[in-house]
């Protein structure tokens, strides 16, 4: 399976690359095999995502997904932003190759570490988590 054109265009022009000064909520996860590394940055007020951005060294399908993870999440309580699954992320990309999928998982573990972070009050849950 190549890779699709949603996910060529969001690796070509992401929109939510970067860091939050201000975040609230970060994750950090790794792969150990192929060695990506992705983190995400969270704002959060009032049990609110209000921003989500991402700097991932990595691979196409890593870029990719974390930054249509930062978009699914915006907007969400906290409770929902746990809810996202590597499903929607992989949905929202049109699919993936098989041996891509672990990108989209890394993409919302860390989703999932930067709100764990938010609930213990700013202290990273664990070291680098490699999923
Ligand atoms: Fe490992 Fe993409 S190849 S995260």
């Amino acid at each position: 399976m190549a890779y699709s054109q949603a996910l060529i265009e969001r690796f070509r022009n992401p929109k939510n690359v970067g860091e939050i000064a201000d975040a609230n909520g970060i994750g950090r996860v790794g792969n150990a095999s192929c060695g990506d590394i992705m983190e995400i940055y969270l704002k959060i007020e009032n049990n609110i995502v209000v921003d989500a951005k991402f700097k991932t060294f990595g691979c196409a399908s890593a870029i990719a997904s974390s930054d249509v993870a930062c978009d699914l999440i915006r907007g969400r309580t906290v409770e929902d932003a746990l809810k996202l699954t590597n499903d929607e992320i992989v949905k929202e990309l049109d699919g993936l190759p098989a041996q891509k999928i672990h990108c989209s998982i890394l993409a919302s573990e860390a989703i999932a570490l930067a709100v764990e972070y938010y609930r213990n009050g700013g202290k990273m849950p664990t070291e680098d988590k490699m999923v």
